[in-house]
């Protein structure tokens, strides 16, 4: 079984936009791979290094919400980041093997520098070295564990690629140990926000978390954007324009389609109605993703022990495949 690895900051919970963007494509994965999940808080931190205590929190959290999205914990290995030494080891080795100025032109890196003008500068003139070097960071997490494949949307592209340019100059000069790892692409699509944006993210303020209660997906949903030009109950409108049926086909029977977006076209369908029906089929559609998630919030025990499971067998990978890098690079001063 080929071994695929992926990673996730540990920063918040996750919405629907993780669901439908890498959720379902990790529920089909885990049946045919050797799947490690990690949980990336030290990644996290080069963001978030001064709010330790929200990526503390949320390596539960997240580890929570994965589970009740139905990820397998006898599938699937979920483990911590900074509890795998080797990994933090193996990026001080890596960061000979990359320069500075190649890190700046990572198109990842970059964009990611700009929308966080408020931490690195108006233009990256506060930037740290260490979320500049997150992508060699990122290049041991894969490496690590021999990760063949990285399961993982078009953003991360130039991660895994910048980590295929480390392991060939690694293999060049030290000989050939590691695997340039392949992105596997994620075949679902982005989703958009609730506002009509391309994007559902937290700090856009559009997003129907996993976790929502029933009242909050009521408001969020009421407040979502439909066809601006229908203006009273009987106009007819263009479901393309409207997020409510955006979000209809998410999570409404496909059945039920046809007849919404016929009587919306026709002016047969009021908004509010429209809406109330969206409110109902979101919350079957996360019915048994809560009840799962509420079975492991009242048994956190499980979910420590499953990241204590995870993590060892993770570290016992990353051991043998440390000891193949030290011995190819001349540390092995213990043999
Ligand atoms: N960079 C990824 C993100 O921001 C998280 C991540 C950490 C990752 N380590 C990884 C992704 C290894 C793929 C492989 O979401």
């Amino acid at each position: 079984m080929k071994t695929i690895l992926t990673g996730l900051r540990p920063t918040g919970n996750l919405h629907l936009g993780h669901y439908f963007g890498a959720g379902v494509n990790y529920l089909a994965l885990q049946d045919k791979y050797d799947f490690y999940l990690e949980i990336a808080d030290v990644q996290a931190l080069t963001d978030n290094f001064s709010d330790p205590g929200k990526v503390r929190r949320n390596v539960k959290e997240i580890t929570t919400d994965l589970l009740a999205i139905g990820l397998d914990p006898e599938k699937v290995n979920f483990f911590i980041q900074s509890r795998i030494p080797e990994i933090a080891e193996l990026t001080v080795y890596y960061s000979n093997l990359v320069t500075v100025s190649r890190l700046h032109r990572n198109p990842t890196v970059k964009s990611e520098i700009a929308q966080k003008k408020e931490l690195f500068g108006s233009d990256g003139e506060s930037i740290t070295y260490g979320f500049l070097g997150y992508p060699v960071s990122q290049a041991a997490d894969i490496t690590c564990f021999d990760g063949e494949c990285v399961p993982a949307g078009e953003d991360q592209m130039p991660l895994v690629e910048q980590c295929r340019e480390i392991v060939r100059k690694f293999n060049s000069i030290y000989g050939t140990v590691l695997k340039e790892p392949e992105i596997l692409l994620s075949e679902n699509k982005r989703i958009k926000g609730l506002d009509g944006n391309d994007k559902m993210g937290k700090s856009l303020g559009n997003a129907i978390y996993l976790v929502d209660d029933e009242e909050t997906i009521k408001t969020k949903i009421m407040n979502a954007v439909t066809d601006t030009n229908k203006i009273k109950k009987d106009d007819p409108a263009d479901p393309e324009k409207c997020m409510v049926y955006y979000y209809h086909e998410l999570v409404t029977e496909k059945d039920d389609l046809p007849t919404i977006c016929s009587e919306c076209k026709k002016g047969e369908r009021g908004c509010v109605d429209c809406k109330k029906q969206l409110i109902e089929s979101m919350n079957e559609f996360l019915r048994p993703i809560k009840e799962r998630r509420k079975y492991y919030k009242e048994h956190p025990e499980i979910v420590d022990k499953i990241l204590e499971n995870g993590t060892e067998k993770a570290r016992c990978k990353a051991k043998e495949q440390m000891k193949k890098v030290k011995q190819a690079m001349m540390l092995d001063y213990d043999n």
